[in-house]
């Protein structure tokens, strides 16, 4: 199957389509005037107010304020991602849609993958072996769930895979660039050795990497896909295709720590569960989330790290503008050690229990402050500030008559005090901050967009780069990149640059418009190095900078301890430096 499609293509799909036959396929229409309407499929309703325009080939409920093209209400109302829609549109059209050479190259990973995949099922299934024995009786799972997840088993041996792939005819580098074998001193060897195998599936259903349990304690717990053209961590969830269809019956998503718990979860019945891929929420895993469920239950460790991990979770979750609540197991480690002992009755009261996100933090920041001393209710109420500042005016009313009550302080004072706290901060803007507020961008900004528009890869190239943070930094590049990830995300990586100026506001519109059109590029790499390159020096010797003062403050204050570690920081720094002025020819 094809995984996107020219951007000429799906020009021509969207300028043949009607709007009107699309959700007259779904729905029943009434013509009234130059409309169409009908009752809201997306809310309940008695009385229609969602109307389809001819003229203007969209969709509007003036009940509930959803709206878009057909694209959008195809997504919407079949719940799929921005390909699998436009497959769909395109089926029910008779039309052909052209894949790019780009997608082209890729399918060759996701045959690999779909592959490898096949080989450590059938690894686990064909003959006795640890990792059964370690499913089945250490973590009793069902054989359903081993099947349903696709769980596989890659065995001590070193070459059994890459035996196998290239028997099937893949090229070392392709298996190299999935991980799924690494090469060393020209020595090739599978990667996942000795491992409980779980596929990663994307929510259009291909094999996009996988996480490695280790079955002893040779090396690290897991071993994930690295990232490639196929697997981005940031841009997928585990499960999710399955969760999605739990969807239809509750509203809310569960998200936990490990690839376990959901498994585990799922054998019990609980089935709106997903888990990120041993990396920490992102603002784009928000993004997602947000797509297909408007509350979000962070259930990770009861250790300090899974605190940490939600108390993080909550920020951007509601950045995203997901509506977020927070629990943790009170018995047993993790979510899949507490449905097993409690079962689902069990797991589903404790989540009726969970608290919301900023009652979450609230408490979070009272731990280990003692409430009950003078000093310990100033440094409280000093510590909660940054929370409140996220909060809408209702909200920090409410949560300030609740700190209020709890600390037996009169709540208008803490009202006064967190909104202090709030201004202290904004009064003293650090050099960086002015930077970021600002919607001037650089010329090294400006030059790094029009790479990613010229080529598309340059953008998860710079999402990964270690330089990343220094190069973009005013908010404009911001909210283009994270436009673009958004896109990205939903079209496999095709960027439409018309969708992306559609979403912005029309001066910065002009903006973008004349960086692709007007900023000069010509050899792609290596300007993307070069600006790669500039932006880590400057931040270098920023730190190089900070560093020399830090140092200078720690000999003064006689701390020769700290100041040696200083010392071999520094000296790490200004390695770095000198290479990078190497590379620039300075
Ligand atoms: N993880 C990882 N690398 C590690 C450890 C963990 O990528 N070295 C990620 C995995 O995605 C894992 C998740 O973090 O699923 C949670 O870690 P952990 O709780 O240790 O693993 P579980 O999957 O819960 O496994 P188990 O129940 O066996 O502890
Ligand atoms: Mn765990």
């Amino acid at each position: 199957m094809a995984t996107s499609y020219s951007h000429e293509s799906i020009e021509r799909l969207k300028e043949q389509i009607d709007i009107v036959e699309v959700v007259a396929n779904a729905i029943s229409l009434k013509k009234t005037g130059a409309n169409y309407k009908a009752c809201c499929p997306f809310h309940g309703e008695k009385t229609p107010s969602f109307v389809v325009s001819p003229d203007k080939q969209i969709f509007k409920c003036f009940g509930c304020g959803v709206s878009g093209d057909a694209i959008e209400f195809v997504r919407k109302f079949y719940n799929l991602d921005f390909v699998e829609a436009i497959e769909k549109i395109a089926k029910d059209q008779g039309f052909t849609l052209e894949r790019t050479k780009y997608d082209d190259s890729r399918d060759v990973y996701y045959r690999a993958n779909k592959d490898a995949a096949r080989y450590f099922v059938r690894s686990l299934l064909s003959k006795p072996n640890v990792a059964m024995d370690y499913l089945l009786e250490k973590r009793k799972l069902s054989h359903e769930m081993i099947t349903k997840f696709g769980i596989g088993y890659a065995d001590e041996k070193w070459s059994s895979l890459y035996n196998h792939m290239k028997a099937l005819g893949y090229g070392d580098e392709t298996l190299a660039e999935l991980g799924l074998i690494s090469i060393k001193g020209g020595k090739k060897y599978d990667r996942f050795r000795n491992r409980v195998m779980f596929p990663i599936i994307s929510t259009s259903g291909k094999v996009i990497g996988f996480g490695g349990r280790a079955l002893d304690d040779d090396g690290a717990k897991y071993i994930n896909s690295p990232e490639n053209p196929i697997f981005h961590k940031s841009n997928n969830l585990f499960a999710l295709n399955f969760a999605r269809e739990y969807l239809r019956k509750e509203d809310y998503l569960i998200v936990v720590e490990g690839y376990m718990d959901v498994i585990g979860l799922f054998q019990y019945g609980v089935g709106n569960v997903t888990a990120t891929l041993g990396t920490a929420l992102t603002e784009n895993h928000g993004k997602i989330l947000k797509r297909y469920a408007k509350k979000v239950i962070l259930s990770y460790d009861a250790d300090e790290a899974g605190r940490k991990a939600a108390y993080k979770g909550v920020d951007i979750l509601r950045s995203a503008g997901v509506e977020v609540s927070v629990l943790h197991v009170d018995d047993g480690k993790d979510p899949d050690e507490y449905v097993k002992l409690h079962g689902k009755e069990g797991f589903l009261k404790l989540l009726s229990k969970s608290v919301s996100g900023t009652d979450y933090q609230l408490r979070h920041i009272a731990r280990g402050i003692d409430l009950q001393t003078d000093e310990g209710k100033i440094r409280y109420i000093r510590d909660i500030a940054p929370v409140f500042e996220k909060l809408s005016p209702v909200e920090r009313e409410v949560y300030a008559q609740k700190v209020g009550r709890g600390l037996k302080l009169d709540y208008n004072n803490i009202l006064s005090q967190v909104g202090k706290e709030r201004t202290d901060h904004r009064e003293r803007p650090t050099r960086r901050e002015e930077n970021v507020a600002s919607r001037e961008m650089t010329a090294t900004e400006k030059v790094l967009l029009k790479i990613i528009f010229m080529d598309s890869s340059y953008f998860v190239k710079l999402r990964e780069h270690r330089f990343a943070d220094s190069a973009i930094k005013t908010d404009l590049a911001k909210e283009i990149l994270n436009l673009i990830q958004g896109e990205f995300s939903e079209s496999d990586g095709f960027i439409d640059e018309k969708k992306i100026k559609d979403a912005m506001d029309p001066a910065d519109g002009v903006k973008l418009d004349n960086i692709i059109k007007g900023v000069p590029v010509v050899d792609v790499e290596q300007t993307f190095r070069d600006c790669m390159r500039t932006s880590g020096l400057a931040e270098l010797l920023e730190q190089e900078k900070r560093l020399l003062d830090v140092i200078a403050i720690a000999d003064e204050e006689e701390q020769s301890q700290e100041g040696e570690k200083l010392q071999l920081k520094l000296m790490d720094v200004q390695k770095e430096i000198k290479k990078l002025r190497g590379g620039l020819g300075l």
